[in-house]
């Protein structure tokens, strides 16, 4: 469904988590009462849950804190700002990733561009999947990067980047969050966040990357029906609200600060980091690749950001990211 300027209007009143009656709303939108209804009901569709009292009107389940830039911008610190060459913050678009990659590809993107949006329409996640990016309720944001280095040196960035998700979270005061190799981030085996990266060739030889960050917030049993895993947002994980201001703010600094020392350092000093976070460490699993199933027990992450699997023989295999899936040998 395309959110017209009515829908956003509707939004921005109702995002305050306050009863409006649907003359209130048909009278500040200039219409009849009917269509303001219908307006209001379409919201329903991009993932937002009504809650309707007679005599008092209709409200949104949730109150919700929609993006403002300049707050985004107050929660990086003074000294790392000049790291956000500009910030591109969109209502709606199809993929942030999208967006970042089809702008290089017009014209190439200073390092530290960054896109945040409030709805992604045709949001990306690995393997091909569909990411869940209903209106207000998550942090959708993607960041463009240049590097001189060869593709091989890149493998270990999506992992690194898993490293700054989670220790945001830490600063943040969440707990007991966890990363999946290659790079999905749970909270008590449900899927609270994810990254993708997505590399683009350049004709000057290096690439430039465009790294793609989803973190559930605070997400709607609606908007979420067609999410085929397990999942949690933030705000149930911590029982609290962080503020998704702070958290994109927070995520920013993070990921802007690991993509500018990445280049000379590589991924070594995240590998101790990554597996303090491994959710997997010394479990049983299963890798998929297509057809072919490998089992063995996780043994973290190597230097270069392989999986590290212990077979049944004792020998360890190096698992390279790519198009395979992890999953829990009993699952
Ligand atoms: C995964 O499958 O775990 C990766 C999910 C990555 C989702 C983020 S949301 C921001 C950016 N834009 C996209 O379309 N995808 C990434």
């Amino acid at each position: 469904m395309d959110l017209t300027d009515k829908h956003k209007i509707l939004i921005k009143k109702l995002a305050s988590g306050h009863f409006f009656s649907t003359q209130q709303l048909a009278d500040d939108l200039g219409i009849s009462r009917t269509s303001a209804w219908n307006y209001l009901k379409s919201l329903e569709q991009v993932g937002f849950e009504l809650h309707a009292v007679s005599g008092k009107g209709t409200r949104f389940n949730q109150v919700i804190e929609l993006l403002d830039s300049e707050q985004v911008v107050s929660h990086v610190s003074p000294e790392k700002q000049h790291l956000v060459t500009k910030l591109d913050l969109l209502e709606v678009c199809p993929s942030t990733n999208h967006h970042l990659l089809q702008q290089n590809s017009l014209k190439p993107l200073p390092n530290g561009v960054v896109c945040l949006a409030e709805m992604q329409t045709m949001g990306r996640g690995r393997l091909g999947k569909t990411w869940v990016s209903p209106y207000g309720q998550n942090i959708y944001v993607s960041f463009v990067w240049s590097f001189k280095s060869g593709i091989a040196a890149l493998s270990g960035l999506s992992l690194a980047c898993g490293v700054a998700v989670c220790r945001v979270l830490e600063e943040l005061g969440v707990s007991g969050h966890r990363l999946k190799w290659p790079n999905d981030i749970l909270w008590q085996g449900k899927k609270l966040g994810g990254i993708l990266v997505e590399i683009q060739g350049e004709s000057q030889g290096g690439y430039s990357v465009v790294v793609g960050i989803g973190i559930n917030y605070q997400m709607s049993q609606q908007a979420s029906m067609d999410i085929d895993q397990p999942w949690i947002d933030v705000c149930t994980a911590f029982g609290g609200s962080i503020g998704r201001n702070k958290l994109a703010g927070r995520l920013i600094e993070q990921v802007l600060d690991m993509l500018g020392r990445y280049e000379e350092e590589g991924l070594a000093p995240h590998v101790d980091q990554w597996n303090e976070f491994d959710g997997y460490k010394d479990k049983s699993v299963k890798i998929l690749s297509g057809k072919n199933v490998t089992t063995g027990v996780a043994k973290g992450i190597s230097p270069n950001g392989e999986l590290i699997l212990q077979k049944a023989d004792g020998t360890q295999q190096l698992i390279m990211s790519g198009e395979v899936s992890l999953r829990l040998g009993d699952a």
